[in-house]
């Protein structure tokens, strides 16, 4: 059965797919063009851009597509309300933000008429999120890359949220590899939606150095670890030698910071320079966030793809769940 489209505030996407977004620089226009021209949701990793690299990233992507564009920022970041405003300025169609609470974001979404996307973990947030104005709701389980807000897995954490979500989206990410647990996560758990990261890190749109794709590549379920983060989360990532030091209680402060980007950081490592390493493909030094399941993925694929591949395994099973229909 067909899929239904993913509705949020005055947006259709015709798949019901959000690309998670990745910073830094792993999920730019590159890649959140062509998921928009699939139908999913495309959306840029905005943490620590700099304001005329993001501004020009997100008009890159307007350019490039007639569909749904959104930024992803973590509240964690030091610049987080000039971020959002630079992402406004620029003509993003939404915001995604998770990583910290913050409830003036509702209010300058309300403001500027751009839908505020919450990412949680747990039902009280969710609740909270709805009530303040979210127009989707991101469930984020521990199986996700990046900063994790939760040890529970997504078939744990996802039915109580369901249960206090009436009114908007609600999306099911992390760990998750192929449609048809799309369609069990629509049909079964309620889901609107899915969001999916790690999958595209392994696109040939995705613009990372090729060692990242490789690493991705050759990891085996073992080698994808939690780690520590001065975000003060835990982490989901490679276990690259950049871990193995962290794990064996190195010293790896830097002496002078020289990116200032979290409102509280705890300065173990610097994990901006480490997260850009990864970018550029520095394989011994680079933190390279990857979700729990990265090493059932073993081609890199064009972006379209990945979106037939998603969407014909789902709809072979897909029943009806409950797609969203605003009242
Ligand atoms: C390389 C990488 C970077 C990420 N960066 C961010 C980020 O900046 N902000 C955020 O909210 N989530 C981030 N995430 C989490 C994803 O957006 C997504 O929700 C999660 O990874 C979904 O699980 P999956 O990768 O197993 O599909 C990142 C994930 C990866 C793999």
């Amino acid at each position: 059965m067909k899929l239904p489209e993913l509705k949020i505030a005055g947006f259709t996407a015709p798949i019901p797919l959000i690309q998670g977004g990745m910073s830094i620089r792993v999920s730019t226009a590159a890649l959140a063009a062509p998921v928009a021209n699939c139908g999913g949701i495309g959306v840029i990793g905005g943490s620590a851009l700099p304001a005329d690299v993001l501004r020009a990233d997100i008009l890159k992507a307007k350019r490039n597509t007639d569909g749904v564009v959104a930024v992803n920022v973590m509240y964690a970041m030091k610049e987080f309300y000039r971020q959002v405003m630079v992402c406004i300025d620029a003509g993003v169609d939404m915001l995604i933000t998770g990583a910290g609470f913050s409830r003036d974001i509702f209010k300058i979404g309300k403001e500027h008429n751009v839908p505020i996307i919450m990412i949680v973990s747990s039902p009280g947030i969710a609740k909270l999120a709805e009530r303040l104005g979210a127009a989707a709701i991101i469930v984020e389980s521990c199986e996700a890359g990046g900063h994790l807000g939760t040890d529970k897995t997504l078939r744990e954490i996802f039915p109580a949220i369901r249960d206090v979500v009436k009114n908007v989206p609600l999306i099911a990410a992390g760990g998750i590899t192929n449609g048809f647990e799309m369609a069990e996560y629509m049909d079964k758990y309620g889901a609107d939606g899915i969001q999916i990261a790690s999958r595209f890190v392994l696109s040939e749109e995705c613009d990372v150095d090729n060692n990242f794709k490789q690493a991705f590549l050759d990891a085996q379920k073992e080698d994808i670890v939690l780690t520590s983060s001065p975000v003060g989360m835990p982490g989901r990532a490679i276990n690259t030698q950049f871990i193995r030091s962290l794990t064996a209680g190195e010293d790896l402060k830097v002496k002078k910071c020289a990116y200032k980007c979290l409102k509280k950081c705890d300065h173990h490592y610097c994990i901006s320079e480490r997260l850009m390493a990864a970018r550029d493909g520095k394989l011994d030094e680079g933190l390279f966030f990857s979700g729990m399941n990265t090493y059932k993925m073993k081609d890199i694929l064009p972006v379209a793809e990945i979106f037939k591949q998603f969407v014909t395994d789902a709809e072979s099973v897909y029943k009806e769940g409950k797609g969203f229909s605003p009242a």
